[in-house]
């Protein structure tokens, strides 16, 4: 077991391996996702009993809008799905959830349901809980871009108070530490446009395990190496 001190405040994780999962039990690439959504609740429910505070995952990319149609269906299908049995459970735990992406891009119905759950949410206060959906980096960057810029045309701010607070200030989900460790499953070795704003100094764990089969163990094993690294920031050791 990890030890407790020294545990992280945020994770972020990029939950990859679903369709590989699927397809070495020579199952449909959506019984991966399926299997996934599983491993998503189960590893909430562990972060939880270890009182960790931020957690933020890679739902879905804004690549991923590139995938065969079916298999983007199939995923907001179990979207849809996933949203109805939290919204139905969300007076039970203490999870407050925040969806941040291009949200633009998502049927209607769905986003009603996204904003409903981030409404009856919003006061808890044990696990801020993000999912980035239909999420860039990038993206994310010219959204903040994009504030900032009409807050100089309004006269709101002045060029020269830029500063990499302001900027934060202004992305998707402002006023949250930074992930300290991020973790990545399935293998690839890659940031894929996660959060590139907030990873500047993240700790990052490459796991083989595919995400559907991720467990405790994996999620120990993730805390341990991250407790092993000597986080510097730039500065000497000591
Ligand atoms: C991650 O699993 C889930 C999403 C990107 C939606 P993948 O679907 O990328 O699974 P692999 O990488 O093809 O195995
Ligand atoms: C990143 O995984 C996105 C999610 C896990 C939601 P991908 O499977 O889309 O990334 P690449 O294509 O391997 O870089
Ligand atoms: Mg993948």
């Amino acid at each position: 077991m990890a030890e407790t001190i020294s545990l992280p405040k945020h994770i972020a994780v990029i939950m990859d391996g679903n369709g590989r999962w699927a397809q070495k039990k020579g199952l449909p690439r959506f019984a991966g996702h399926k299997k996934g959504a599983e491993a998503l609740a189960l590893f909430l429910n562990e972060v939880q009993k270890l009182n960790i505070k931020y957690v933020t995952v890679f739902a879905f990319s804004s690549e991923n809008w590139s995938r065969p149609k079916e298999e983007i269906l199939a995923l907001m299908n179990l979207l849809r799905q996933t949203l109805k049995e939290n919204i139905i459970k969300a007076d039970q735990n203490n999870i407050k959830y925040n969806f941040i992406g291009n949200l633009d891009k998502i049927n209607k119905d769905i986003l009603e349901q996204i904003r409903l759950l981030e409404e009856k949410t919003a006061n808890k206060n044990g696990l801020f809980f993000n999912i980035a959906l239909s999420y860039g980096g990038r993206e994310e960057i010219i959204f903040a871009t994009k504030k900032i810029a009409e807050k100089v045309k309004n006269n709101k701010l002045n060029i020269n108070e830029i500063s990499e607070d302001i900027f934060a200030q202004n992305l998707y989900n402002p006023g949250q530490p930074y992930p300290d460790l991020l973790i990545r499953t399935s293998g690839e070795k890659r940031i894929s446009n996660f959060l590139l704003w907030q990873l500047a100094y993240t700790e990052m764990v490459f796991l083989d395990t595919l995400w559907p089969d991720f467990s405790a163990k994996d999620l120990d094993m993730a805390i341990i190496e991250f407790q092993k690294r000597e986080r510097r920031f730039g500065s000497l050791k000591g």
